[in-house]
C-alpha cells in the first residue's frame, strides 16, 4: 500500500468507529449534540488517531484495543480547538472549513461541547480501565491526561496566550509553547501503542516531541503562507494577534530551514526502529505541507 492508501486505511478505520460511538448518543440534549458532532465531524485530519493506530500495527496492537484510546484523544483535541477558536483565545470564525463553533452555536453552547468532548474522553478512558483492569490501560490513560492537562497541551495553551503582544524575544518560552500546546498531544498519540504492548516508550516518546515541534512550526509558516481554503482556518492571524511563533522570532526563512532539519531528526531517531517506513512517510507528509 502507498503512504496515502495507508492513511487512508487507518482514518477511515478511525472513522468508523468513531461514526459508530457516536450514533448512540442521541438521548443527549439535541443542541448540544448537534454542537458536539459539528465540530467532531467536520473533516479533521486525524493525525493523531492515524498516528496511533500506525504505531499500533507497527507493535502488533490489535485496533479493537487501541480504537478508544485513538477516539478519547481525538474527543480532548476537537475540544481544545473549539475552546481555542473561542472570541477569548485566538477569536477565529473558521475552523476545518467551517464557521467555528461559537459562531453557530453561540459562546456558551461552544464552551459546553468542548467541556463535553473533554468528559466524553475520561469516560472512554475510565471505561476501557473498567473493561481491562490492568496496569497498562491506567497508564495509558494517565499519559493522556498529564499530557493533555496542566503539564501539557492547557499549559502551553496559557503560556501561548500569556505570552501574545509582548514582543517576547525568548526561545525558550516559544520552544515551552510548541512542546505542550502541540507535542504533548502527539506524544501521547505515538506513546500509547507503546505502553499497551508493553514495549519500550523512550524511542516513541522523543519521536513524539520531535515530530510536535515540526507539527507546530509548520502551522505557524502555513499561517502565513497557506490559504484558507486550503487549512479550512483563517490566515495571518498569528502576527495580528502578536503570537510568539518561530515564524515571529525567526523569520519565514528560517522557519523552514528549521522544519526541515527537524525532519532529518525524526528520521534520524526513527533509524532505531525496524519496519517504520509510514512513520518517515508521514515525517516527509508533515514538510510537503509547506514545500
Ligand atoms: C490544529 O491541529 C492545532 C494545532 C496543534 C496546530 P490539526 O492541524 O491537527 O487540526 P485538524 O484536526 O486537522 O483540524
Ligand atoms: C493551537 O495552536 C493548539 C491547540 C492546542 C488547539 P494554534 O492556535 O496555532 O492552532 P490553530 O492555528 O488555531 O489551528
Ligand atoms: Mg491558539
Ligand atoms: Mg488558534
Ligand atoms: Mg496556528
Amino acid at each position: 500500500m502507498s503512504f496515502n492508501e495507508k492513511f487512508n486505511y487507518y482514518r477511515e478505520t478511525f472513522e468508523a468507529f468513531a461514526e459508530e460511538y457516536f450514533s448512540k448518543t442521541d438521548e443527549w440534549d439535541l443542541t448540544l449534540t448537534e454542537a458536539v458532532k459539528y465540530s467532531f465531524f467536520a473533516g479533521g485530519k486525524r493525525i493523531r488517531p492515524v498516528l496511533m493506530l500506525s504505531v499500533s500495527d507497527l507493535l502488533g496492537v490489535s485496533f479493537g484495543k487501541v480504537l478508544p484510546f485513538a477516539l478519547a484523544l481525538e474527543c480532548i483535541h476537537t475540544y481544545s480547538l473549539i475552546h481555542d477558536d473561542l472570541p477569548a483565545m485566538d477569536n477565529d470564525d473558521y475552523r476545518r472549513g467551517r464557521l467555528t463553533s461559537h459562531k453557530v452555536f453561540g459562546e456558551a453552547e461552544a464552551i459546553l461541547a468542548g467541556d463535553a468532548l473533554l468528559n466524553l474522553a475520561f469516560s472512554i478512558l475510565a471505561d476501557e480501565c473498567v473493561k481491562n483492569p490492568f496496569d497498562k490501560t491506567a497508564r495509558a490513560m494517565q499519559i493522556i491526561a498529564d499530557n493533555a492537562g496542566i503539564s501539557g497541551m492547557i499549559k502551553g495553551q496559557s503560556l501561548d496566550i500569556s505570552s501574545e503582544k509582548k514582543n517576547i524575544a525568548d526561545e525558550k518560552i516559544l520552544y515551552e509553547i510548541e512542546e505542550n500546546k502541540t507535542a504533548k498531544m502527539i506524544i501521547s498519540a505515538v506513546t500509547v501503542p507503546a505502553i499497551l504492548a508493553g514495549k519500550d516508550e523512550d524511542i516513541f516518546k522523543s519521536f513524539g516531541l520531535k515530530l510536535g515541534i515540526q507539527f507546530q512550526i509548520v502551522d505557524d509558516i502555513l499561517d502565513v503562507t497557506g490559504n484558507k481554503a486550503s487549512l479550512g482556518k483563517s490566515t495571518g492571524k498569528d502576527e495580528q494577534s502578536g503570537k510568539l511563533t518561530y515564524v515571529s522570532l525567526f523569520g519565514l526563512d528560517r522557519a523552514k530551514e528549521r522544519a526541515e532539519e527537524i525532519r532529518s531528526e525524526c528520521k534520524k531517531i526513527l533509524k532505531k526502529t525496524d519496519n517504520c517506513d509510514f512513520l518517515k512517510d508521514f515525517v516527509d507528509y508533515l514538510s510537503s505541507r509547506v514545500n
